[in-house]
């Protein structure tokens, strides 16, 4: 599949890599293409370009971009150029104030989050939340004790879920399919319990598994 990436920090340089591995073509966007001179090196196969260059590319597009910035970044990528198309959103709506105890603070309220300000801002685009629970390191072929970790995953549009989930699947996670884009409200504040082993004590090497009873 052809897969552009809004963004050039770890969660797009980890997902292109890892997309990559799996066969997959790989766009980068970003504002400063000059900031990916190595990964670039590292990966020639993948292009590196604006924005509006990895949304075009893209079949399926994967917005990796700070939580405060995501409107902007989908503004500067093309919304027209990205109607239609699955948005794998993996943003945290993370405020710029310190955490709290190692509690991250989010510029959000409980009832409300990031991706449901996304889809209202962009209804044409079909926006899903998946990998925003879990550290970059660990986004492609997971290995941890006791198998397969959970991505949840959630957003509007089912055909939608039903792509991301194959992918989330083909890069070695279990898939929880959340519904709903209102799921995000509980599903972006998972970032937050993910951090604080890491800025408590920084442990940074585990990942969710939802138990169910057979
Ligand atoms: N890091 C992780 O382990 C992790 C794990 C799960 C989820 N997340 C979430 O995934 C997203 C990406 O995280 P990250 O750590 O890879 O990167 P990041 O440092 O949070 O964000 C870097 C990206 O944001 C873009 N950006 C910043 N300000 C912008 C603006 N005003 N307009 C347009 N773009 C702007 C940058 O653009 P340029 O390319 O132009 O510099 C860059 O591509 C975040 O929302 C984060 O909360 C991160």
């Amino acid at each position: 599949m052809k897969i552009g990436i809004l963004g050039s920090g770890n969660v797009a340089q980890s997902l292109g890599a890892g997309l990559l591995k799996h066969g997959h073509q790989v766009a980068l966007g970003t504002g400063s293409p000059a900031k990916l001179a190595d990964w670039s090196a590292q990966h020639p196969k993948a292009r590196v370009g604006s924005f509006a260059d990895a949304a075009e590319f893209g079949e399926l597009v994967i917005l990796s971009v700070k939580g405060k910035a995501a409107v902007e970044a989908v503004q500067a990528a093309g919304a027209q150029r990205l109607a239609g198309k699955v948005v794998i959103d993996t943003t945290n709506p993370i405020a710029d104030a310190a955490p709290v105890d190692g509690v991250l603070q989010f510029f959000t309220g409980p009832n409300e989050s990031l991706l449901e300000q996304l889809q209202r801002e962009f209804p044409q685009i079909r926006f899903v939340k998946a990998f925003n629970s879990v550290g970059a390191a660990h986004m492609v072929d997971p290995s941890f004790q006791g198998g397969p970790p959970t991505m949840f995953i959630a957003g509007n549009d089912e055909a939608a879920r039903k792509t991301v989930s194959g992918i989330v699947r083909e890069l070695g996670w279990d898939v929880a399919d959340m519904g709903t884009a209102t799921a995000a409200r509980a599903i972006e504040p998972l970032c937050m319990l993910w951090c604080i082993p890491g800025l408590a004590r920084n442990e940074w090497t585990h990942a969710f598994r939802l138990l169910k009873r057979s």
